[in-house]
C-alpha cells in the first residue's frame, strides 16, 4: 500500500531567511500513530502547516492520499483534520454551530447525526448551545479536535494536542486518538509530553532544528537506544576502581559510594552474575543494588544534546 502522506525533499525558508525546515524526507502509513518530538522551534507545526496545505514550501512536494498539497489543494486538505496548536475560536458561536460550519467548509453535506456523535464522544454534548466563550480551555481544546473531525478526515493533525491540558482530559484524549486510529484514521501528532509519545506512537520522528534526524519504530527505538544500568550501593567507599574489574566499563560516583555499571539491554548476557562474584572475590560488599532502563526521555535528550 503506497503511504498516505509521502513527504519529498522538503525544504521551508521563511521570507525572513529563516531555514525552518531542510530536506525532509517522510512517509506516512494509513492507520498509524506517528508522534514528532522536537524541542521548541524545531520546526513541527511549520512542517504540518505544509502538509495541510497552510504555508506553502520552499522547494520538495507533499502528496496526502496521493493529491499534491500545493496543485492539488482542496482534494488533499478534504483528506486532513487538522488541530491546530494555537486555538483558534470563534467567541460567540455556539458550539453545535462552530462545528457543523467546519463541515460545511469542506464542502460536505450537513450531517447532524454525525455531528451528534463527534460531540457526544468528546463529552461535549451537553456544551452544544454554549458559546465558545463560556467555555473553559480543555474544552475549547475539544471545540478544537470536534471540529477537525466534522467532516470524516482520514488523516487527523494533532499539533500538541494535550498542552494545558489536565490528567483526565489528557487520557480520555488518548483514547479518543486510540479509538479513531482503530477506524483506520491516521494519527499524526506533536508533542513536548515524552511519556505521552512512549504511551501512544507506533512510530516516532525526532526532528531538531528543521533535520529530521531519526525516524524510528517506538520498540525499535527503544530497543536500539535503550541502556540498562546497574547502581550498586556499596558498604565501604572506593577511592578507585579496583585493578580486578578494569575491564568491565564501570563508573564510580564522585563520593566513591556507588558503582554504576551499564549493559546492553538486549545482549542475553548481561554480565551481571559474572561482575557480582568478582565483587566478591575483590572484597567489595554492597548494601543495595537496583536496576534502571533508559526512557524515551532519555534517549530524546541525549539525541537532541548530540546535534546542539
Ligand atoms: N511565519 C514565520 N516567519 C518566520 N519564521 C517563522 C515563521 N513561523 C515559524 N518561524 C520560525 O521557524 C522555526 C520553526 O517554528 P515552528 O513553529 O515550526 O516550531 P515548532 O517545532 O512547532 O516549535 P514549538 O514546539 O515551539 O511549537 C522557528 O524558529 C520559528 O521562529
Ligand atoms: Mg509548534
Amino acid at each position: 500500500m503506497p503511504p498516505i502522506i509521502s513527504v519529498k525533499q522538503l525544504s521551508k525558508t521563511y521570507a525572513s531567511g529563516f531555514h525552518a525546515l531542510k530536506h525532509i524526507d517522510l512517509d506516512i502509513h494509513q492507520g498509524e500513530i506517528f508522534a514528532l518530538l522536537g524541542p521548541n522551534g524545531a520546526g513541527k507545526t511549520t512542517l504540518i502547516s505544509i502538509i495541510c496545505g497552510i504555508v506553502n514550501p520552499s522547494e520538495g512536494t507533499v502528496l496526502a492520499d496521493g493529491h499534491d498539497v500545493v496543485r492539488d489543494y482542496r482534494s488533499a486538505r478534504s483528506k486532513i483534520g487538522l488541530v491546530p496548536q494555537e486555538l483558534t475560536t470563534d467567541a460567540f458561536e455556539t458550539v453545535w454551530n462552530t462545528v457543523s460550519f467546519s463541515r460545511g467548509l469542506f464542502g460536505k453535506s450537513a450531517n447532524p447525526a454525525h455531528v451528534e456523535k463527534v460531540l457526544k464522544e468528546l463529552s461535549l454534548w451537553n456544551k452544544k448551545d454554549s458559546r465558545l466563550m463560556t467555555l473553559s480551555g480543555g474544552m475549547k481544546r475539544r471545540v478544537m479536535i470536534a471540529k477537525a473531525l466534522s467532516h470524516e478526515p482520514q488523516i487527523l493533525f494533532l499539533d500538541e494536542p494535550t498542552a494545558g491540558v489536565d490528567v483526565e482530559l489528557r487520557r480520555d484524549m488518548w483514547a479518543m486518538v486510540r479509538a479513531l486510529r482503530d477506524t483506520g484514521v491516521t494519527i499524526i501528532l506533536t508533542t513536548h509530553y515524552i511519556d505521552e509519545a512512549e504511551e501512544m506512537a507506533d512510530r516516532i520522528g525526532v526532528i531538531n532544528k528543521g533535520e529530521l534526524i531519526l525516524v524510528e519504530n517506538k520498540a525499535e527505538l527503544m530497543n536500539k537506544l535503550g541502556r540498562k544500568q546497574l547502581a550498586l550501593q556499596l558498604q565501604n567507599p572506593l577511592q578507585g576502581i579496583p585493578a580486578a574489574l578494569s575491564d568491565y566499563p564501570l563508573e564510580l560516583s564522585a563520593d566513591g559510594q556507588q558503582l554504576v555499571y551499564t549493559f546492553d539491554a538486549q545482549s542475553e548476557h548481561t554480565g551481571i552474575d559474572a561482575l557480582l562474584r568478582r565483587l566478591g572475590e575483590a572484597g567489595i560488599d554492597f548494601k543495595d543494588l537496583k536496576t534502571s532502563q533508559s526512557s524515551l526521555e532519555d534517549i530524546f535528550v541525549d539525541l537532541v544534546r548530540e546535534r546542539a
